[in-house]
Parts: structure tokens; C-alpha cells; sequence
């Protein structure tokens, strides 16, 4: 087993929520609503990664499986702009783009196939300078929700996501790999979800994800990250910024 890694978010008190940042080997969840930061943070992960790790980075590339169109090249050149004057280097926006490997998942399934070929990707790389060291899914549950409605196709959805869920994890032991889910959750209580705090995919992916995020919005640029049900760390909450240059204290 090789040594975990802890990815640097560039918010002090999110790594130390984490326990000194998102781990690799492990699945991290974060839900929350419609524009509570997600995909920010997402976006922010896949430029902190390649970092080398004295920076807090894992020194590797980036696979994200894109559900709703939602990746921002612009916003990836933004937040490689907040790093050099963070850390007063010259990094080149361009670089770090090449190292961010998008997917579009058209439905549940090709979401599911693209695990493989990600794997597939993370073998070729995986003697080069950048291995693949983290792999997004945003969402995680989108195309699952939109394609499974209804009571009697429930425990259809719960077994694909499991699978689905159970390949990812997969990827993240075989890489050395951080993996990180979304999921929107709905903020007022509905009748079909039920309690917002407990997403869907409920129990399977509660059991599954090894770090659940509740991200919530705060004032202005403020981002409240709550840990819940951790197995290994105390449950607790950081608060973090999405400005501009990206993520930070
Ligand atoms: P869903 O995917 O709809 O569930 O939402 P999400 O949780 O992925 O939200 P997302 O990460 O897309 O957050 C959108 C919010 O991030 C916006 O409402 C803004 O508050 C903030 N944001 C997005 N882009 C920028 C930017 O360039 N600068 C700043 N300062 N904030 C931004
Ligand atoms: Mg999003």
C-alpha cells in the first residue's frame, strides 16, 4: 500500500478539517445545493493537485467526468493566476490546463464506462512526470436522478451507484488517487428526498464515501464546509473563500 497523500485546498482551515487536507485512496463526497461552491471547488482541486507537494499539491494530473457541461477552462486560468501571486511564481496557465483531462458523461452508463477509461488513461500516464492523481465526478448523481424517478427503479439506482461508486474507489487505491464526488442536495425539505442533510444515494454512498462535505453559503464569498460522520476524524466545520483567484482562507 503506498503512502496517502493530502491534497491542499488553499483554505488553511478546510486542510485542517481534513486532517491536513483531501486524501488519497479515499472517496470524498461534498453536496450541498445549487451554487453552494461544488464545482469551485472542484475546479480548484484540479489546479491544486499538479502542484509539486512542498506546495501542498500531489504533483500529478487531473481527470474530471464532466455530467452537466459545467467545466470553465477561464476559471481554471483564473485560479493558475491566484497561485503565482500566492506563492510569486510564473506558473503558465496553459500547462496546467494540458494536465486537466475532461469527459462529458452523456448518461448513468457512459458515466459508468468512463471509470475504465480513466483507468485506461491513468496507465499510460502512470510512469511519467504527472501520474493521475485525482479524478472528479461532477455530478456524481445528476444523471442517476434524472434517469431513475420513481419508487420502483429506487433499488436499481442505489445498485448502479454502488457499482459506480465501488469502481471509484478501486481507481484511487490502484492510482494513489484522491476522488472526489458531488451531489446537490436540495435546501428546503422535499418530499421525495426528504431530509436535506442526508442526500441521495443515502446509506450506500454514506457507507461508501469515506469524507462527506456539507458545503454550504455563507456571507458574500463565504463557504461554510462541514465534515459529518467521519469514521477517522472529529466532525467539524471550516470556513473558506471563493473569490476570483480561487479558493483560500
Ligand atoms: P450545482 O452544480 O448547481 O449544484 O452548484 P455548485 O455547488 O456546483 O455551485 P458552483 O460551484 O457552480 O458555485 C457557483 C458560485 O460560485 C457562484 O454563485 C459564485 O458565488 C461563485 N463563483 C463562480 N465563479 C466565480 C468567479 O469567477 N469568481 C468568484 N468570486 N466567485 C465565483
Ligand atoms: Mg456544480
Amino acid at each position: 500500500r503506498m503512502e496517502v497523500g493530502k491534497l491542499h485546498t488553499g483554505c488553511e482551515e478546510f486542510d485542517e478539517l481534513m486532517g491536513g487536507g483531501i486524501e488519497t485512496q479515499s472517496i470524498t463526497e461534498m453536496y450541498g445545493e445549487f451554487g453552494s461552491g461544488k464545482t469551485q471547488i472542484a475546479h480548484q482541486l484540479a489546479v491544486n493537485t499538479q502542484l509539486p507537494k512542498e506546495m501542498g499539491g500531489l504533483d500529478g494530473s487531473v481527470i474530471i467526468i464532466d455530467t452537466e457541461n459545467t467545466f470553465r477552462p477561464e476559471r481554471i486560468e483564473q485560479m493558475v493566476a491566484g497561485l503565482s501571486q500566492k506563492f510569486e511564481q510564473d506558473f503558465d496557465p496553459a500547462e496546467f490546463l494540458k494536465n486537466i483531462h475532461v469527459a462529458r458523461a452523456y448518461n448513468s452508463n457512459h458515466q459508468i464506462l468512463l471509470v475504465d477509461a480513466a483507468m485506461e488513461m491513468a496507465n499510460k500516464l502512470k510512469n511519467t512526470d504527472k501520474p493521475v492523481r485525482l479524478v472528479i465526478v461532477d455530478s456524481l448523481t445528476a444523471h442517476f436522478r434524472a434517469e431513475y424517478v420513481g419508487r420502483g427503479t429506487l433499488a436499481d439506482r442505489q445498485q448502479k451507484l454502488n457499482k459506480h461508486l465501488h469502481d471509484l474507489q478501486r481507481f484511487g487505491d490502484l492510482n494513489n488517487a484522491s476522488v472526489i464526488v458531488t451531489n446537490q442536495v436540495m435546501s428546503k425539505p422535499d418530499a421525495f428526498f426528504g431530509d436535506p442533510t442526508r442526500p441521495i444515494g443515502g446509506h450506500i454512498l454514506g457507507h461508501t464515501a469515506t469524507f462527506r462535505l456539507y458545503i454550504r453559503k455563507s456571507k458574500g464569498d463565504k463557504r461554510i464546509v462541514k465534515l459529518v460522520d467521519s469514521p477517522c476524524l472529529p466532525d467539524g466545520e471550516a470556513v473558506a473563500c471563493i473569490t476570483t483567484d480561487g479558493l483560500c482562507d
